[in-house]
């Protein structure tokens, strides 16, 4: 098992395996569960599925991770779980969340969708959380199409994770409620989904699994690369990997120091696409789409998460994926550099 946990069940998304994580948690109407702004709407969404709110903490400058001292500020009595993501594939600091939610009685949940194969103090990322989520979507460390896991060491968590993958149904003799069952029985003792990741899909996971270190060492060194040539550019700062983490490096995100670069963050995108170079914004803070907006509670966040604020308003993510040629690596670095010379040369 790539993470050393004793159970593991297979959903049909990442998106699926949040939903069912929160299920587990017993996450339910009215709670609440605190959530980073920096990260994909599935992380949030799968809190509002089983009709509980979540609540957007600021996230650490260093990591863009959320940032412990945020959650402990945000923690109410309705608070049911901590949903932690490890963006960019850099893990969170999992001991302070422990710590705050073995202190509260809250669940913790790591949304890992970006760090299959990270690692957080030499323990493999999976290991620390009530339960770990993944995510196979193609752009994903390791895919199957679409798919995803949770995994967890406690049995109550993974029974109530394969029940809800399956339409709530067992056929387990040992969770029906019904006495002496006919061979045929089954009991459906939740509402559940169907969530299932089909053999076809599970084929091709564990075929990818067997590369897992390969594509965390292709894009360690493709990050290594961009750390070493682009470090001295005044223009931009680079994603920092801390001392306790080993970073999947799911994406490369850098910061535009604007008012030097004296051009708008759009300026420098649309130069760099212009250019043939993919990059991408990772991500528009999730509380500030319309359909989180429609709530008054969220109108707020704008100021009580200056941290994701500024780090959305200067970000770009640069190309990174395992199958990047060495000459790909290279083009991106050339270009990165010019659009940034040309700025200082139109500066001065
Ligand atoms: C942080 C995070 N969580 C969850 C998901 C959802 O995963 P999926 O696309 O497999 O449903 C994603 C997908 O991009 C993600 O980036």
């Amino acid at each position: 098992m790539a993470c050393g946990t004793r159970y593991a069940v297979a959903f049909s998304s990442g998106t699926a395996a949040l939903h069912g994580a929160c299920f587990a948690a017993g996450v339910s109407d009215g709670q609440e569960v605190i959530v980073p702004p920096i990260t994909f709407a599935a992380t949030a969404n799968s809190v509002r599925y089983c009709g509980a709110w979540p609540v957007f903490a600021d996230v650490d400058d260093s990591t863009v991770t959320l940032d412990p001292w945020a959650v402990g500020r945000a923690i109410t009595p309705r608070t049911k779980a901590i949903m932690a993501v490890d963006f960019a594939g850099h893990p969170c600091r999992m001991h302070e969340f422990k710590q705050l939610a073995d202190r509260h009685g809250l669940i913790l949940i790591e949304d890992a969708a970006h760090a299959l194969g990270a690692t957080y103090d030499g323990r493999r990322v999976g290991q620390l959380a009530d339960m770990t989520t993944f995510s196979f979507h193609p752009v994903k460390v390791l895919t199957t199409g679409e798919g995803g896991m949770v995994v967890t060491d406690r049995k109550d968590l993974y029974q109530r994770l394969q029940l809800f993958r399956n339409h709530g149904i067992t056929r387990d003799p040992w969770l029906l409620r019904t006495s002496n069952p006919a061979p045929w029985f089954y009991e459906q003792q939740e509402l559940g989904y169907n969530y299932r990741l089909t053999d076809i899909q599970a084929a091709l996971g564990l075929s990818q699994l067997e590369r897992l270190s390969h594509f965390i060492a292709r894009r360690r060194a493709i990050a290594a690369r961009y750390q070493a040539s682009l470090s001295d550019l005044g223009g931009i700062r680079l994603p920092a990997e801390r001392e306790w983490a080993g970073s999947a490096w799911h994406l490369f995100v850098v910061r535009l120091n604007l008012p030097l670069l004296r051009k708008t963050r759009r300026d420098v995108f649309e130069e760099l696409r212009a250019r043939g170079i993919g990059v991408q914004v990772h991500y528009i803070p999730v509380y500030a789409h319309p359909y989180y907006q429609r709530f008054q509670r969220y109108q707020r966040c704008f100021t009580t998460c200056p941290r994701a604020e500024r780090f959305y308003a200067e970000s770009i993510s640069l190309p990174l994926f395992p199958k990047m040629a060495d000459e790909d690596i290279e083009r991106v670095i050339g270009v990165v550099r010019e659009v940034m010379h040309e700025a200082s040369r139109d500066r001065d």
